[in-house]
């Protein structure tokens, strides 16, 4: 399904369907692979990005994913960007502590995915959507 993938441009996804979770995380296994990123990481990175991907289908009602490749000279990695219109957050803070949930989950996947990669950040505004980057890189 990804043979011929071409990783010279970030991939983007929509994210409407439990699939499209499921795609997701064949997708960015795929790139990590491309990066060598150990298997350890992978799966650290693939762990993230399917919590991150499910809050953009639960919590945001759908929106889209960005994967691509980044190279900062010494290294390359992964850098993925979630994107939805849905009501944002509005207490950043209290949705990356860990247990807090507004929809009967563990609260764990925002706080977990931000321990399994390297760089996180998110972006919301009420009303407006939230967009969440991270990027994983080889060592
Ligand atoms: N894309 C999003 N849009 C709006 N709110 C979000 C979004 N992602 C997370 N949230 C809010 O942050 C809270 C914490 O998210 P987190 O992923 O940590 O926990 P959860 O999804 O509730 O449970 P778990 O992921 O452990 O099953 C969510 O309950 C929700 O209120
Ligand atoms: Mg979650």
């Amino acid at each position: 399904m990804t043979a011929g993938l071409d990783l010279g441009r970030p991939q983007t996804q929509a994210i409407a369907s439990d699939e499209d979770v499921v795609r997701v995380r064949q997708l960015v296994r795929t790139v990590a692979v491309a990066v060598k990123l150990s298997l350890v990481d992978q799966t650290k990175l693939v762990t993230a990005a399917s919590e991150l991907a499910r809050n953009t289908l639960v919590y945001g009602g759908g929106g889209s994913v960005e994967v691509g490749l980044v190279d900062n000279g010494r290294r390359r990695g992964v850098r993925i960007v979630f994107a939805d219109e849905g009501p944002g957050i509005a207490d950043l803070d209290l949705a990356l502590t860990d247990g807090y949930t507004t929809g009967g989950g563990l609260g764990l996947g925002l706080s977990g995915a931000r321990r399994l990669v390297d760089e996180f950040d998110i972006e919301t505004a009420v009303g407006r959507g939230t967009r969440v980057t991270v990027t994983k890189w080889s060592r």
